[in-house]
């Protein structure tokens, strides 16, 4: 495993060059005001780990916004947050994110936490899990030390998820949720202590405002494996927080596991459609209005009922590719890869393959102006004539241009002898 001893060498070879230059320049400026600057968080954490493609999080004993406008290029490369005192800097295709070192108290449980600068060991105390609240120094002739006061590198090392205060769900509550989120991502385990205090504090979940609870929603759904988080929740009794129908069982694990042999990364979307793709259409509803999800997340909820209301079509081997169409056209394509994960039939997934790769973009050639000049009155007769014609061409009864047109030739016919 890691060597804390070691963490400068790590920090050259972990981290691209333009980053290592960004913290440089970072540690100069700072050095400069006599502020002392860190690495901290999520980024010491995957550090150790030898994780890659993680987010760059530092921590200033002084001004964060100040050092930002000394470090970015131009002023557009910032964003700045005054309350916290944070700031966001563009550096290439890097966002780097810096902060005042703080401390935190939280006026009532679920509120976001009133702040106040204080020093590296108040910002590393305030924070979530052990593993979370290291440091990394980042001054010229301390370049790497690691600053680890609560046992963060034995509990990385030991594969253990431990909370820093015993009120820790109490005030933040998100924490429940990211808790088990980082248990099943590093394949580690919550400690008994944190787990006790966990399962005490469950109901703290209603502290959480929508919109943070969604937060956490997302970033599970953005994790590499959801379904295992959905199963660890299910056992620890919170995923019915979220709705009392919705289970982490085997079928939802196999169902993600399929929807991730369909395409390389799953959108939060497909695993959401999943997630909630045994809900009846008024479940979907309160669980849209609890975690008071995006549009595009709605969608994909509601899209998943149209498909589920029609799945003896949809798996039989002899649907007409008409009929096909007609139950997917306008359905999202999040859906669409979570219905072939769902349904898990082999006739569905060459139906819905078919309707991604041909079906979807099959049209006439004649268009409506082509009817109008051929004697078709404007107005609703054109758009049916078009679908009728798309029909034919999906279920291979017709096949060019010269077929189209004898096909409204004899519908107007027809039509003329009052049988159109
Ligand atoms: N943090 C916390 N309590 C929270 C959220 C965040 O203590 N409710 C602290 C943790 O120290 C965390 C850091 O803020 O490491 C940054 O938060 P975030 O970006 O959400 O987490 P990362 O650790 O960067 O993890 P991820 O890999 O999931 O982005």
């Amino acid at each position: 495993m890691f060597d804390t001893q070691n963490l400068r060498q790590r920090l050259a070879e972990a981290l691209p060059p333009e980053i290592n230059a960004f913290l440089r320049i970072a540690a100069a400026e700072a050095a400069k005001r006599k502020w002392r600057l860190y690495l901290v968080g999520g980024t010491v954490r995957d550090l150790l780990l030898e994780r890659s493609g993680f987010d760059i999080d530092l921590s200033v004993e002084g001004d964060a916004i100040e050092l930002a406008r000394a470090i970015a290029a131009s002023p557009g490369d910032i964003t700045v947050h005054h309350r916290f005192n944070t700031a966001r800097v563009t550096w290439g295709n890097h966002h780097i994110d810096l902060a005042r070192s703080r401390e935190e108290t939280y006026a009532r449980p679920g509120a976001l936490p009133t702040v106040r600068p204080g020093s590296i060991e108040n910002d590393l105390f305030r924070r979530d899990f052990t593993i979370n609240a290291m440091a990394m120094s980042l001054d010229q002739d301390d370049w790497g030390r690691l600053i680890d006061l609560n046992g963060g590198a034995d509990d990385l090392r030991n594969g253990v998820i431990r909370i820093l205060q015993p009120r820790s769900f109490i005030d933040d509550a998100t924490r429940i949720w990211r808790a088990v989120r980082y248990e099943q991502r590093l394949d580690f385990c919550i400690e008994p202590t944190t787990l006790k205090l966990l399962g005490l504090n469950r109901d703290m979940l209603r502290t959480i405002t929508a919109d943070r609870l969604r937060y956490e929603v997302e970033c599970i759904l953005a994790e590499s494996q959801p379904e295992k988080v959905f199963s660890r929740a299910d056992e620890l009794g919170i995923l019915a927080t979220w709705h009392p129908s919705l289970r982490g069982d085997r079928w939802i694990s196999d169902a993600c596991a399929r929807a991730r042999t369909m395409v390389e990364k799953p959108t939060s979307e497909t695993y959401l459609a999943l997630l909630g793709w045994r809900l009846t259409a008024d479940e979907k509803e309160d669980l849209i209005t609890a975690l008071r999800l995006t549009k595009l997340q709605g969608r994909a909820l509601r899209d998943s009922t149209k498909i589920t209301e029609n799945i003896a079509n949809l798996a039989s081997a002899t649907a007409k590719p008409s009929g096909i169409y007609a139950i997917l056209h306008g359905i999202c394509e999040d859906t669409l890869v979570a219905a072939e994960a769902a349904l898990d039939s082999p006739f569905a997934s060459q139906n819905i393959d078919l309707f991604m790769t041909q079906w979807r973009r099959v049209t006439p050639e004649l268009t409506g102006e082509d009817l109008g000049r051929m004697g078709v009155s404007r107005g609703p007769d054109i758009k049916t004539l078009l679908e009728e014609l798309k029909n034919l061409y999906l279920d291979r009864m017709i096949s060019s241009r010269r077929q189209e047109e004898s096909f409204v030739s004899d519908w107007l016919k027809n039509r003329s002898h009052g049988l159109g």
